[in-house]
């Protein structure tokens, strides 16, 4: 049983070779995170944090791997006094970790437009995933911090602090009165929510698309600034490319996750970054060569095969859309699972009584 402290299990974000480890308690206390003979403070520049509600405590990838389990270890906030402060003595609660394996199983959830404890509900179909992967508007809106901390519910609750989650933003996750502390309860690096996940031999993109329209756009009314962030990520596009990690042979499986299918050109005024979105996909098409890109937004759940319906900017990869939201606009409540294999890769999509409504086999091209 997860000690009363806790508001809900750890959730561990996947980020670029860390593991950003978010921890929601009830009361001021200090905690760190104990793997192996190491520990791991949630602190600023040395002093440990009380009282700041959700921790963030961030470990190696590679020493979560291998230890395969982790403990919890912190102390209840009495009186925080600048001399002699007073805490209960150390509790600790130890869980075991499990990283991702070959031939990945992952859930995915996009869409789901606060509709968590269906999400949760949902999830259990796949028992067994490797990874939970959550794929924008998870939230309708965050116009309080509890709708922020409904993330980490989902996350906790499905995973329970014992398998990694890859959280990618979507628009509707950047709107409303709180939604500039977002950052407190995904992961990023100083804002930024783009980066890329190597687990064995899975290997994936990470991009965030922000809002879906004009920074110009009345609807906004000047409170965004995505072009410029859209500017900084293609940059980092750039970066990835010229390292080329994709291409190491041990890479069996390459997927982008991104919200937004960027290679759909949608109606306007939602036709936005057509010349940034083209040189993604040109990047996609020449360079790294993706088996899959994993989306979400448009709530039309499937598989969507080059020069199809979604194929506006050049799409020479499937494209699994794998969320609706649960009663909005006459949609039902959808998500996906995908597996990939030596044979290709299975992608279904699930409703939320944890039926297969659709699957698919997509077969790997066989090596020349
Ligand atoms: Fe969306």
């Amino acid at each position: 049983m997860l000690p009363e402290i806790f508001t809900y299990y750890p959730t561990l974000y996947l980020f670029d070779r860390e593991y950003q480890i978010l921890v929601p308690m009830e009361k001021p206390a200090l905690l760190w995170i104990r793997v192996g003979e190491r520990n791991y403070y949630d602190h600023f520049a040395g002093t440990i944090r009380s009282d700041n509600g959700v921790h963030r405590i961030t470990v190696p990838q590679q020493a979560l791997d291998e230890a395969g389990c982790y403990t919890l270890c912190w102390r209840t906030i009495i009186d925080r006094k600048p001399y002699f402060p007073e805490s209960e003595p150390e509790q600790q609660y130890t869980l075991s970790f499990r990283k991702i394996g070959e031939d990945p199983k992952f859930f995915h959830a996009s869409d789901v437009h606060g509709a968590i404890d269906v999400a949760i509900e949902a999830a259990g179909i796949l028992p067994d995933m490797d990874a939970l992967i959550l794929n924008g508007d998870i939230t309708n809106f965050l116009d309080r911090e509890e709708h922020c901390l409904r993330i980490l519910k989902l996350t906790g609750t499905v995973t329970k602090g014992e398998i990694p989650v890859i959280f990618a933003r979507g628009n509707h996750d950047s709107r409303g009165r709180r939604a500039e502390i977002l950052g407190g309860y995904i992961p990023h690096r100083e804002g930024r929510t783009y980066f890329t996940v190597r687990a064995g031999s899975f290997w994936a993109l990470v991009l965030d698309c922000g809002e879906d329209k004009p920074d110009s756009s009345q609807e906004y009314d000047g409170t965004v600034c995505f072009h410029q962030f859209r500017e900084a990520e293609d940059e980092f596009f750039k970066e990835v490319v010229a390292a080329g990690e994709y291409n190491d042979p041990a890479i069996r499986h390459k997927a982008v996750i991104v919200h937004h299918p960027f290679c759909h050109v949608p109606r306007p005024p939602f036709d936005i970054e057509q010349e940034l979105y083209g040189s993604w996909c040109r990047a996609l098409r020449e360079e790294i060569q993706p088996d899959i890109m994993i989306s979400g937004h448009t709530h039309n759940p499937g598989l969507f095969l080059p020069g199809g319906e979604l194929d506006q900017l050049g799409q020479r990869w499937p494209i699994g859309i794998g969320g609706s939201p649960d009663g909005k606009h006459g949609a039902e409540f959808r998500a996906a699972t995908y597996h990939f294999t030596p044979e290709g890769i299975h992608f279904a999509v699930v409703d939320k009584e944890k039926n297969i409504l659709e699957e698919h086999l997509l077969q790997k091209e066989a090596e020349v």
